[in-house]
Parts: C-alpha cells; sequence; structure tokens
C-alpha cells in the first residue's frame, strides 16, 4: 500500500525544532520557530494564565464537548479584542467567529470554506509569506501566487509593486495580508498604505484574509489591530484568523479563531452555518483548555490588565534586544547596515543572511534560523546575545 509513498521534506520552520532537538552542541540557539523566550531562556507561562487556570481548576468544569462554533464566551471575547467591545458591526450581528486550533487553525477553516464559496479563485500571499501559507491554501486546493512584499535594497516594503500588483487581481481572488508583524520580514506597511490596499480590495472585488497572529507585538494592541477597524470602516466583507499562541504564551493549546465580516446579520448565521460543516468534518468541535483560559483573562477586568501588562514586557524585551543584537554585531566586527533590525517588528527578524549562511550557523554554530534568513528575535537574550552575534559575525 505504501510502496510508493515519497518522503516528504521536513518543514521549514517545525522541521528545524527535530534538528534542534538532536543537536549535541551544548551552545546551540533556537532561532528558527516564532517562540517567545524570557530572559532566561525559558518559554514565560504569564501570571494572569496561570491565575485564570488556578480559578478553573477551583471550578472543577467537567469536560462535555463544547459547541462546534467554540465556547461562547471566548469567541464573544476574540469579537471584542479584534474588532473593539462597541463595535457596530459587532452589535449588528455581522461577524461570524468560530474558534479554531491557533491562528493556523482559522486559517484552514477560512480556506475550506472559501474552497466551497469560490473554488476557482486564486490565493495570492505576500513574497515572502509565512512558509505555512502557501502549503495551506495549496493543500486546501487553490493555486498560489504571490504579491510583491520585500524590498531586499531598501530593506523595507515594495509598496508600489504590491499596490500594482493587487489593482491588477482578477475579481474574487483571495489576497493573504498580514495585519501586523509581517512574517518573515517583520516590514508592516503604514495606515495611509492601508487605505490604499482597501481602496485595491474594493475596486477589483478582492476577498482579504488577514492573519492575525502577533497582535500586540507591534506597537500594542489597538495600534496593531487598527488595521481591521479600517476594513470595517471601507464596507468590506472580509476574514481575520487570530491566535492568542504568541501573546498569552499558550503555544501548545492551540487556541485561536476565525471572524468572517458579513453583510448582514442574516448572511452572518449562513456563512456560521457553513463553517461549522467544515469543523465538525475535520474534527468535529474544538477543546475546552485554551479557550477557557483566555476567555476568562479577557473577561476579568483585573487579569486583562495583568495579560496587557505582560505583553507589554514582552514586546519591550524584544525591541531591546534588537538594539543588542546591533550593538554586539558592530562590536563583531560587521561593517554592513544593519540598523534596519531596529525598524523591524515583531518577533522576526528577516536578517538577509542567505541559505548558504544559515546552513554555516546552524552546523558550525547551532545557532538556528530559517533558511530564508529568519531568526526570531524573541528568542534572544543577555545570555546567548553574544553568541549568536558573534557567529553571525563569522558567517557575513
Ligand atoms: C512561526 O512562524 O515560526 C510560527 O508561526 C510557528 C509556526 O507554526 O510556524
Amino acid at each position: 500500500l505504501f510502496a510508493a509513498v515519497e518522503m516528504a521534506p521536513r518543514d521549514p520552520i517545525l522541521g528545524l525544532n527535530e534538528q534542534f532537538n538532536a543537536d549535541t552542541n551544548p551552545a546551540k540557539v533556537n532561532l528558527g520557530v516564532g517562540v517567545y523566550t524570557d530572559e532566561n531562556g525559558k518559554l514565560p507561562l504569564l501570571a494572569c494564565v496561570k491565575a485564570a487556570e488556578e480559578q478553573l481548576l477551583a471550578a472543577a468544569r467537567t469536560r462535555g464537548y463544547l459547541p462546534i462554533d467554540g465556547f461562547a464566551a471566548y469567541d464573544k471575547a476574540v469579537q471584542g479584542l479584534v474588532f473593539g467591545a462597541d463595535s457596530a458591526i459587532l452589535a449588528a450581528g455581522r461577524v461570524a467567529t468560530v474558534q479554531a486550533l491557533g491562528g493556523t487553525g482559522g486559517l484552514k477553516v477560512g480556506a475550506d470554506f472559501l474552497k466551497r464559496v469560490n473554488p476557482n479563485a486564486t490565493v495570492l500571499i505576500s513574497d515572502p509569506s509565512w512558509e505555512n501559507h502557501r502549503a495551506l491554501f495549496t493543500n486546501a486546493g487553490f493555486t498560489v501566487g504571490t504579491y510583491p512584499y520585500y524590498d531586499a535594497d531598501k530593506k523595507g516594503v515594495n509598496f508600489d509593486a504590491m499596490l500594482a500588483c493587487l489593482n491588477a487581481a482578477e475579481a474574487g481572488t483571495i489576497i493573504v495580508l498580514h495585519a501586523c508583524c509581517h512574517n518573515p520580514t517583520g516590514y508592516d506597511i503604514t495606515s495611509a498604505q492601508w487605505e490604499q490596499v482597501i481602496a485595491a480590495v474594493k475596486a477589483r472585488g478582492l476577498v482579504a484574509f488577514l492573519d492575525m497572529a502577533y497582535q500586540g507585538f507591534g506597537d500594542g494592541i489597538a495600534e496593531d489591530g487598527a488595521v481591521i477597524g479600517q476594513f470595517v470602516a471601507a464596507g468590506l466583507d472580509f476574514f481575520v484568523s487570530t491566535s492568542f499562541s504568541k501573546s498569552f504564551s499558550l503555544y501548545g493549546e492551540r487556541v485561536g479563531a476565525l471572524s468572517v465580516v458579513c453583510e448582514s446579520k442574516e448572511e452572518t448565521a449562513r456563512v456560521l452555518s457553513q463553517l461549522k460543516i467544515v469543523i465538525r468534518t475535520n474534527y468535529s468541535n474544538p477543546p475546552t483548555h485554551g479557550a477557557q483560559v483566555v476567555a476568562t483573562v479577557l473577561n476579568t477586568p483585573a487579569l486583562r490588565a495583568q495579560w496587557e501588562e505582560e505583553l507589554a514586557g514582552m514586546r519591550n524585551r524584544i525591541k531591546a534586544m534588537r538594539g543588542a543584537l546591533v550593538e554586539k554585531l558592530k562590536a563583531a566586527g560587521v561593517t554592513a547596515d544593519i540598523d534596519f533590525i531596529t525598524t523591524q517588528r515583531g518577533m522576526f527578524s528577516y536578517s538577509g543572511l542567505t541559505k548558504p549562511q544559515m546552513e554555516r550557523l546552524r552546523g558550525e554554530f547551532g545557532v538556528y534560523g530559517v533558511d530564508s534568513g529568519r531568526i526570531c528575535v524573541a528568542a534572544l537574550n543577555e545570555k546567548n546575545l553574544g553568541y549568536v552575534a558573534d557567529a553571525i559575525a563569522k558567517v557575513m
């Protein structure tokens, strides 16, 4: 039966974890996967999460099935966070939100739903994009192309080329956009540029699918989510996938969501009914724990305030590490312009290092980053920074 099954390549991001775990180099540093570790190199358990878990444990909950679309208090809390608690479209019942298995799950439920609605549409992702975007939409049955994004010379976004591509896209094309903290480049477009993207989406009849996996890691929760308000104000129907993996440090709980903005309450009910079929036929209904933790935090004012503070702590530490990396690289003798590292946003730096350089970093120094040159600056700390900077300087 399996004689003709070919060996699949390792996942370009999660596959690095397997390689890292098998590496016996005692100095090894994992800057591959997008995971935040604290100043001691440890994955944090947020105090707000711990407090919520204590409350949930004390209540000794039973474990019935959740509804197909998830825990209602969670879906509502997600909506409040993404669209603003006093949003008019929420009051009008125009958003269908379902709990999903992480941000990836939200993307997949949305992709499968779109395949039913518009099976012949093309999907455009940014060039470059998160490695899994292409694979996920391809596996959902779509042809996936790219729109220009990164400008290597300018160390930023080639916005004119991006916009020209969107303005030439066929009606119905699905455009996957990074709401904030673009993965992998760390370069976001400005709110004025978002307005131009929105105008193109509207004029061409495109379908916007916003991936918001890093809300709060750029400039703040409201600041990073502002683009959602711009899409709403334009009167568009669109998709948003949400992830709490990073912002709650709940990676393994797979806690995310998909929200679909619709034209009316009646349309929302129809869309929700279809999303539920996608979920039911994939994994039936989502798990309880992560969503209850997130809902408890977001719906308890004191815990929410604590979460915002802890998230700001992570954001600020990452920014400090960006500055420190630049200093250490300069001290290690790097003369090339590397100040771009501090203007990038979110967990990643698109370093400009080539695949052979990344392979050398892994092979000779045990410093793991993605072949594209992406390194996770959220995993840097005072202890590994000098070693990492020296290693990078040597391969440059
Ligand atoms: C990443 O880009 O490293 C994260 O989003 C983790 C993942 O699932 O790839």
